[in-house]
Parts: C-alpha cells; sequence; structure tokens
C-alpha cells in the first residue's frame, strides 16, 4: 500500500542539478517515482525571495500570513499541499545561503501556540499544512561524516519545532568521490534509489541502508592526499 505520495525537494545548492547533491537526489527521486510518488524539485537559489524581517507578523496577527509578497508565496501553497518535505542541502558551514532564507520563511507555515515536550518548546505545522514528515539528503565534501551533523541537526530540529516525524538523513561525505564509476559507487546510488522507494512505501528509511549509502569510499590520508594535490 502507497503511504504518502506528493513529496516536495527543495534543493538547496546553487549548483542546483548539476551539483554533487543533485547527483544523489537523482537516483533518490527515481526510487520516489518508480515507487509511485508525486515529487516536485524546487530550488531555493532560483526564488525570488527576501529574507525573513522577524516582525513576526505571520504569528501576531490576524492574517496568519507571512506578509512579504514574493516568490515564497507560492512556496507556500505548494507546501500546505505536501505530504513529504524533503530538504537537501550541501555543507556551506552551514548552509547554502539562500536555503536559510527559505527555512527562516517556513516560519509562517507554523502554528505560533507552543507545548512543552520533554523539556522542548514546541508549536505545530497550521491545520492547513498537510506535511507530517521531514527527510534530509546532506552531501559534503570532506571525509568524516560529522562535516554533515550540523545541517542534519538543523533539518531534524526544524521537523522537531514543527512537531512532524524526522525520519532520517542521506548523508554523504566526500561526494565527489561517488562520481567515479566503480562498482561499490554503483552500488550506494542502487541504494539511494531504493531509498527513495521506502519513503513512499512506507514513509520511512532503513538505517542499515542510510549506513551503506554513507560509507567511506576511501581512506581519510588519501582523500587529504588528493584534495591538497588538486588544491597545490
Ligand atoms: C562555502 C562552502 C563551504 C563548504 N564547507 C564544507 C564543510 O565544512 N565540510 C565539507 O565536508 N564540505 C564543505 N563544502 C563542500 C561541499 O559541501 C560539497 O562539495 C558538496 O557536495 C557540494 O554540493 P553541491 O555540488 O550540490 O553544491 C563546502 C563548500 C562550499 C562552497
Amino acid at each position: 500500500m502507497t503511504y504518502l505520495v506528493k513529496v516536495t525537494v527543495i534543493n538547496g545548492s546553487p549548483r542546483k542539478q548539476k551539483g554533487y547533491s543533485g547527483f544523489i537526489l537523482k537516483p533518490f527521486i527515481n526510487g520516489m517515482k518508480k515507487a509511485g510518488g508525486t515529487i516536485n524539485v524546487y530550488y531555493p537559489s532560483e526564488m525570488k525571495i527576501k529574507p525573513c524581517i522577524g516582525n513576526l507578523d505571520c504569528w501576531e496577527s490576524g492574517n496568519k500570513e507571512c506578509i512579504i509578497n514574493d516568490g515564497m508565496q507560492e512556496m507556500y501553497s505548494i507546501l500546505k499541499e505536501t505530504d513529504i518535505l524533503a530538504l537537501a542541502s550541501p555543507v556551506y558551514i552551514p548552509l547554502p545561503s539562500k536555503m536559510q532564507i527559505f527555512i527562516n520563511r517556513l516560519c509562517a507555515l507554523l502554528n505560533p501556540k507552543t507545548k512543552f515536550i520533554k523539556g522542548r518548546t514546541r508549536v505545530s505545522f497550521r491545520e492547513n499544512v498537510k506535511i507530517s514528515k521531514i527527510l534530509g539528503l546532506i552531501t559534503g565534501g570532506w571525509w568524516e561524516i560529522e562535516n554533515l551533523d550540523t545541517v542534519q541537526t538543523i533539518f531534524k530540529e526544524f521537523a522537531n519545532i514543527a512537531s512532524v516525524e524526522f525520519i532520517g538523513a542521506i548523508l554523504r561525505p566526500h561526494t565527489w568521490l561517488l562520481k567515479e564509476n566503480t562498482q561499490k559507487n554503483k552500488e550506494i546510488l542502487d541504494k539511494i534509489e531504493s531509498l527513495g522507494k521506502q519513503v513512499i512505501k512506507s514513509g520511512q528509511m532503513d538505517k542499515k541502508d542510510l549506513d551503506f549509502v554513507s560509507q567511506p569510499l576511501t581512506t581519510e590520508p588519501e582523500l587529504r592526499k588528493m584534495l591538497n594535490k588538486m588544491h597545490s
């Protein structure tokens, strides 16, 4: 049985589909489509969106909307009809700037009425917002997976604040090595496709499969040697 079907993918990379995040989003999206999902991809770098001005009009006036009349208004309509929000981004210490603006502007979709759950202040999406799950897809250039922690925490924290399930993140350190034509890389890309299918079929991603996708593609000294050679 199909679980949730309408997925909105936000690819925060300014390099859009030509970047490494776009490269691993491709099999993920293929997997979701093959499993029957309706997938739409959007790029904050293409959006005509202004930074949040912080007057909290969306929370404190009666109109419950963001007063900034720009490209985000169209995104609000799309997000209201979204079941699963997939936040994809490269690590840019920590986020590409337009991705950060996009996330700030999501505030307008939240109902400001607070609850206190397990020692943390939480809110919820407004009643007219369908999003019930959020996932991440994060790429980095350096060796260790810890490079991706901050971005994952930002995505997870947003899901927690909005009181929806964070179903995990595809974490791919040194993504650039994944472009080499090797058997291992093919297996990883196939696994990413399989994770896409899982998202649509069960609304979850298998932890073992996520670990497989994140595996090191070489040793740290080897990668450092390659990077330093490129940058010398
Ligand atoms: C401004 C900037 C900061 C970056 N910081 C990090 C970092 O702290 N750790 C890391 O692993 N990669 C870092 N990277 C590398 C990118 O995260 C990596 O190349 C990523 O896969 C690029 O994805 P894209 O091609 O989709 O934009 C940085 C890249 C840029 C441009």
